[in-house]
């Protein structure tokens, strides 16, 4: 299978599904928000992490930043190349968490949102059509919640990947309910769930597992057959329940002793994630969680041959996920990368503007400065590119401008009442600008960004 990321449709033009909305739901993919341009020295930048599914890639990468501006800066080099993604970001529980060592306890990471849940689904929006972008043709998504979103998230899944994406709905028994849980005036709360999603409905890899059927199970027609075969509700049947030590699918929360316990509040199973990447990708595939906390999906991927790629915003998260992969007994080459602050916290480099285009950082002397030009977010681009016609042939023999650049100024020019004689003169020619718009337009291309949320279809005075 070709994975090539140019073969990859990013956006899905003119879909139809409901959409959730909320107040001041960002326009698209909080597309028009411009996104934390990559800083000069970002890491992500300009180092591929995978030029081909044949090839070794460079080591394995764990990054310590936000996600955001990580997966909007590897969109131009992995867009189409992750075989398997699986996130547990914060549930939006409004709880704080710690990470517990020895005798003292550190902040991991709070999940508290300004505007409660519409702030909580306003960080994530953005960071899922990203994820999406990333995915190879054949990968999968997994997103580990518990009821306090998961229906929410379900929505806003069904418009970012279709909802002929949708797999299933796997509902984890956490163990069994003790102590407080077990007092509630209530039904005792026992699951979370985890939305199974895949770039394409039908093509997807999948390997079948099976759970050991329990001691005396006789088939008829004799013979003990594969085993069991895994439900979408796990750890709740009797063969599942018989599983011991680390294959138990219990949360390790709730076992007092389990060697996989870093002391990381959040921690998941091992065992689950075993079954999520065994099923959900191949040997050599390249796997990412972009909220890995303590790095349970990095270590299992590890140990089942695959390469993989990890984010956390927190320190301690950081710490403990390096500290992991390192005790494994064997691992493969990885690096720890910080990611460089966005360039707009950093101070500006004295007497000269900092003006960011598109993925770079421009540094112009004052007596040259450009007028300020409002780059396309990376995310945005990674929606749009795919809908854009081809390049045109030069005719000059000069580079024909870039369609990011006429993305940029048709925006510009939508966002500021569609006058183009006011566009700032940063963008490049108004009149050569336009000839690529009235082409855009001519070809159905203007229609197909607005269906993806790209542009607002406000009228530019053409
Ligand atoms: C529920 S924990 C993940 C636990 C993990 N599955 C494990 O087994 O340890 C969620 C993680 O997301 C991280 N996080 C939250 N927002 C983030 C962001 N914007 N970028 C990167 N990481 C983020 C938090 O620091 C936290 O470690």
């Amino acid at each position: 299978m070709n994975k090539s990321a140019t073969d990859v449709p990013l956006a899905r033009p003119g879909h139809t599904s409901p959409r959730l909305d909320w107040p001041r739901r960002e326009p698209a993919l909080n597309a028009l928000a411009p996104l934390p341009p990559p800083a000069e020295n970002h890491p992500a930048r300009g180092a591929p992490l995978l030029a081909g599914a044949a090839q070794v890639g460079p080591p394995n990468r764990l990054y310590h930043g936000d996600n955001l501006a990580l997966m909007a800066a590897l969109v131009p080099e992995l867009a189409g190349a992750i075989d398997l993604i699986y996130i547990d970001p914060p549930f939006a529980s409004g709880g704080d968490y710690v990470l517990r060592s020895g005798d003292s306890v550190t902040r991991a990471y709070s999940d508290h949102w300004s505007g409660g849940l519409t702030g909580y689904l306003d960080m994530l929006r953005p960071r899922l059509s990203l994820m999406r972008a990333l995915l190879s043709p054949t990968a999968s998504f997994y997103i580990h919640l518990d009821p306090t979103a998961a229906h929410y998230v379900k929505v806003l899944l069904d418009e970012i990947f279709g909802r002929e994406c949708f797999q299933r709905e796997i509902i984890w028994r956490i163990g069994w309910v003790s102590g407080y849980k077990s007092a509630v005036r209530n039904w005792a709360r026992n699951h979370d769930t985890i939305l199974f999603y895949t770039r394409d409905p039908k093509t997807f890899t999948f390997n079948k597992e099976y759970v050991p059927h329990l001691p005396g199970y006789s088939r008829r027609g004799g013979g003990e057959g594969r085993g069991h075969p895994i439900e979408d509700v796990w750890n709740a049947n009797a063969a599942e329940a018989a599983l011991t030590g680390p294959e138990s699918l219990d949360s390790i929360q709730i076992k007092s002793f389990s060697k996989e316990k870093t002391g990381y509040e959040t921690q998941k199973n091992e065992s689950v994630l075993r079954r999520i990447i065994a099923a959900s990708s191949n040997p050599g595939d390249l796997v990412a969680d972009f909220f890995c906390g303590s790095g349970t999906t990095l270590a299992v991927a590890e140990r089942l041959g695959r390469r993989w790629l990890g984010c956390d915003s927190g320190a301690p998260a950081l710490a403990v996920t390096r500290q992991r992969l390192l005790s494994l007994e064997t691992h493969s080459a990885f690096e720890v990368i910080v990611l460089a602050e966005p360039a707009e916290q950093r101070p500006a480099p004295p007497e000269a503007d900092a003006v960011p285009v598109c993925n770079r950082t421009v540094t112009a002397p004052p007596s040259e400065r450009p007028e300020p030009v409002e780059p396309v977010p990376d995310a945005l681009w990674a929606l749009a590119q795919p809908l854009l016609p081809p390049e045109p042939r030069r005719r000059t023999g000069r580079p024909p401008l870039g369609a990011r650049q006429v993305l940029a100024a048709l925006l510009y020019v939508r966002r500021h009442g569609g006058r183009w004689s006011e566009l700032p003169r940063g963008y490049g020619s108004a009149a050569v600008i336009r000839r690529r718009v009235r082409a855009w337009e001519e070809a159905g291309v203007l229609e197909r960004l607005e269906a993806a949320g790209v542009a607002q279809p406000r009228d530019p005075t053409l």
